[in-house]
């Protein structure tokens, strides 16, 4: 539950990052483990300020040019449902506010964009009414929106976004972390083409009840490589590691997740000098990661760029990107 204590100030914000899947997208509805890492430097951010009694909360999403007021928006409309979670959480009635949400993520394109608002509008709305929210509580508030919008969500998401951390997840259990031997660095690569979480893993769903066994062995297989690279970062073997995201793309692409467009990237990554490269999350559109050695990392950029990647960004995985927050935030 929230703490106890209240009082509502002028101006709150909050924020919280995006997200990549290194091992498991797919494979981790089903149980099997996956691995993702938080991606600090893409964040959405929340920023609300008190407004003049009377006018409710007013919620605009500047990248969307969307403006709504709580009490009109629909149910179901995604920023206005964890608003209504939130204070419902809380316990507390819509200030007269008006909470501003920007995001450095792209929509429908794998890097959590969806859990990241809610997280930030989450947090941002419970530090304007005085009250502080816990990691797992945020999690579980986006979860129910992650639930409304994509129908049969993992958690993965959520929990990764919410604990700005790498975690090593299985569905229904409690996210582990775990140490990261060396930093490495991630190239992330835009296709520029959609990705639907909900209707692709609907696809997925439909296609393995006709035919499970088409799907047991590639997601048990996917679930040994999210164990087999936890245990290469831990061990900071980067190459093992790329290996095995080479392998998790393969087995994705054999699902029909992947796309021409996501194959060029990833095999363009590849000859530029990655360790390895995959799709990351939903597929079909979205985005590619490819784990590079440093020294690669510019000649990769260039060839995802050459490839028709539409957007290129980079990100160093490190022990301290674990250190935001601590197991008393539970
Ligand atoms: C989406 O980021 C990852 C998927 O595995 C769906 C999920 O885990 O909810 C495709």
């Amino acid at each position: 539950m929230p703490s106890a204590h209240r009082s509502e100030v002028l101006s709150a914000t909050g924020s919280a990052p995006g997200k990549v899947i290194l091992c498991g997208e797919h494979s981790v509805v089903y149980g099997q483990p996956a691995i993702a890492v938080p991606v600090s430097d893409l964040r959405a951010q929340a920023q609300i300020t008190a407004d003049a009694p009377g006018r409710g909360l007013l919620l605009v999403a500047v990248d969307l040019g969307e403006t709504v007021t709580l009490r009109a928006a629909p149910a179901g409309h995604p920023l206005a449902t964890i608003a209504r979670l939130t204070l419902a959480e809380i316990g507390a009635a819509a200030p007269d506010a008006m909470l501003t949400l920007h995001s450095d993520l792209p929509i429908a394109a794998g890097l959590g964009s969806g859990a990241a608002v809610s997280v930030a509008i989450a947090r941002a709305l419970a530090a304007f009414l005085g009250c502080e929210l816990t990691v797992d509580t945020v999690s579980a508030l986006a979860y129910k929106v992650e639930k409304i919008h994509h129908g049969t969500p993992s958690g993965i998401d959520n929990t990764v976004v919410a604990w700005e951390r790498p975690v090593y997840f299985v569905k229904g259990s409690p996210p582990e972390v775990f140490s990261i031997a060396t930093p490495f660095h991630l190239v992330i690569a835009d296709s520029g083409l959609p990705s639907s979480t909900h209707a692709i893993v609907a696809r997925v769903r439909r296609r393995r009840d006709v035919d499970p066994s088409r799907f047991a062995a590639p997601f048990k297989r996917m679930g040994e490589l999210a164990r087999q690279a936890r245990i290469a970062i831990e061990g900071g073997d980067l190459p093992l590691l790329g290996a095995l995201l080479n392998e998790n793309h393969a087995l994705l692409a054999k699902l029909d997740v992947s796309s021409p467009g996501l194959d060029r990237l990833v095999a363009a990554a590849r000859a530029a000098g990655a360790w390895g490269a995959k799709l990351t999350g939903a597929g079909v559109g979205g985005n590619i990661i490819a784990l590079v050695p440093c020294d690669a990392a510019t000649r990769v950029e260039h060839a995802l760029r050459a490839a028709g990647a539409v957007h290129v960004w980079h990100t160093t995985i490190e022990e301290q990107s674990q250190g935001r927050l601590n197991a008393n935030d539970r």
